[in-house]
């Protein structure tokens, strides 16, 4: 996930579509179609994973039948938003997993799209990761989240800390070696109570594996069942004490003393501000329905890729099938629009009155 801060687009702004800012592309109304296509579109290129974070929807319950997006599904979709300007090949799933990641990537690239995906980063490795550079792969997400092995078992449900460190340190010297300045790599924590305190650790000890930018991300919890760690007090939303604000100054510090970049997660330029609160209607802000459309493997339309995480359950907000219906169909269809039309209520669909009220990280 990413990208969690959307603002309302400047009126009148006829620039190029930046495609770390592409949400600021959206004409935002009620009621009626929408003329523009989405800017970005994420794929679920699997919804298999190797690791059982404690974070995550995937770890405790089935969302959907295992599966890897077909090529044929994959380019179905694709080939109908002939301007796209970003792709995000994750979902819920692990995308370096899937064998055909790096033709998909080529794929998108020949287009002119900026493609981007976050990884576990278990099984990077030199052949996958140079398969990856050749593609032109634009952005490499690692999700560290934890500073160490102890913590990343507990977030993470598996033993692979160094694994991880290891992987990434190789891939970063290898392109240091060969000159790539693509992929950018970047490393993650989702920030919680549980890990606050290893923020600063977190900054060196991705120095260590020669990335140069490091990010806070934000938990989106359950609001109802709570479930592993993707818990309501797990989250810093409102609650940040003294103490853990510390921990995030002092991760700043760390990281200008080693020349890293650190900033949380979305548009937020310092890392304190996805932490705070963003009025009483937050989900207003948001402009996802206008801009991304999210495909899972099995070619289900959901309208982000925050909803697996704030609400169970995809038939609370599944909005097309795209093995059934042309984008436009869905992009348009009765319920895109009612999502759209809610969303600008009071009254908002249940995944974003949580995602929204629960600005936490
Ligand atoms: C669902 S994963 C998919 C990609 C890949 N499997 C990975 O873990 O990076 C996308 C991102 O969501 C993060 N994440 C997991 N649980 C989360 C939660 N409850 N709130 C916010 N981010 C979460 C992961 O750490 C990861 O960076
Ligand atoms: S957060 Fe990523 S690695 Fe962890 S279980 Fe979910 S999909 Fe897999
Ligand atoms: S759940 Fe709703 S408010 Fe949250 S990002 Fe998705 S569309 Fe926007």
């Amino acid at each position: 996930m990413d990208d969690l801060i959307d603002k309302p687009a400047p009126p009148g702004d006829d620039k190029p579509i930046d495609p770390r800012r592409y949400f600021e592309a959206a004409a935002v109304r009620a009621g009626g179609e929408v003329e523009t296509p989405p800017v970005c579109l994420y794929l679920e290129v699997t919804n298999r994973c190797n690791l059982l974070c404690t974070t995550c929807p995937r770890t405790y319950a089935k969302l959907e039948p295992p599966a890897d997006m077909s090529w044929a599904l994959f380019t179905r979709i694709a080939d109908q938003v002939p301007g796209l300007t970003r792709a995000v090949l994750h979902g819920v799933g692990e995308p370096m997993l899937v064998r055909n990641l790096p033709k998909m990537v080529r794929y998108l690239k020949d287009r002119g799209v900026y493609v981007l995906f976050n990884t576990n980063g278990t099984v990077l490795n030199e052949k996958n990761g140079r398969a990856l550079i050749e593609a032109g792969l634009d952005e490499l997400r690692v999700s560290f989240d934890a500073s160490n092995a102890k913590s990343y078992i507990k977030v993470r449900g598996k033993d692979y800390f160094n694994r991880i460190l290891k992987n990434v340190k190789a891939f970063r010297a290898l392109q240091e070696r060969e000159g790539h300045l693509k992929p950018r790599v970047s490393a993650w924590l989702t920030g919680m109570k549980e890990t606050i305190e290893e923020l600063p650790a977190f900054v060196r000890v991705a120095a260590e594996t020669g990335v140069r930018e490091v990010y806070l991300q934000r938990l989106v919890f359950f609001d109802q069942d709570q479930i592993g760690l993707a818990r309501p007090d797990q989250a810093l939303f409102e609650s940040m004490e003294k103490g853990e604000a510390h921990y995030l100054k002092e991760a700043e510090a760390v990281a200008k003393t080693l020349g890293m970049t650190f900033s949380a997660s979305g548009a937020a330029s310092e890392p304190g501000m996805s932490l705070k609160k963003r009025g009483d209607s937050p989900w207003s802000l948001c402009r996802r329905p206008w801009t991304v459309m999210y495909f899972t493997a099995n070619g289900r339309a959901l309208p982000c890729c925050i909803a697996p995480f704030s609400q169970h359950g995809y038939e609370n907000y599944t909005l097309g099938d795209a093995t059934q219906d042309s984008l436009r169909e869905i992009w348009n269809g009765a319920r895109y629009q009612d999502f759209r039309d809610s969303l600008l209520s009071d009254q908002p669909p249940q995944a974003c009155a949580s995602c929204g009220l629960r600005w936490s990280l």
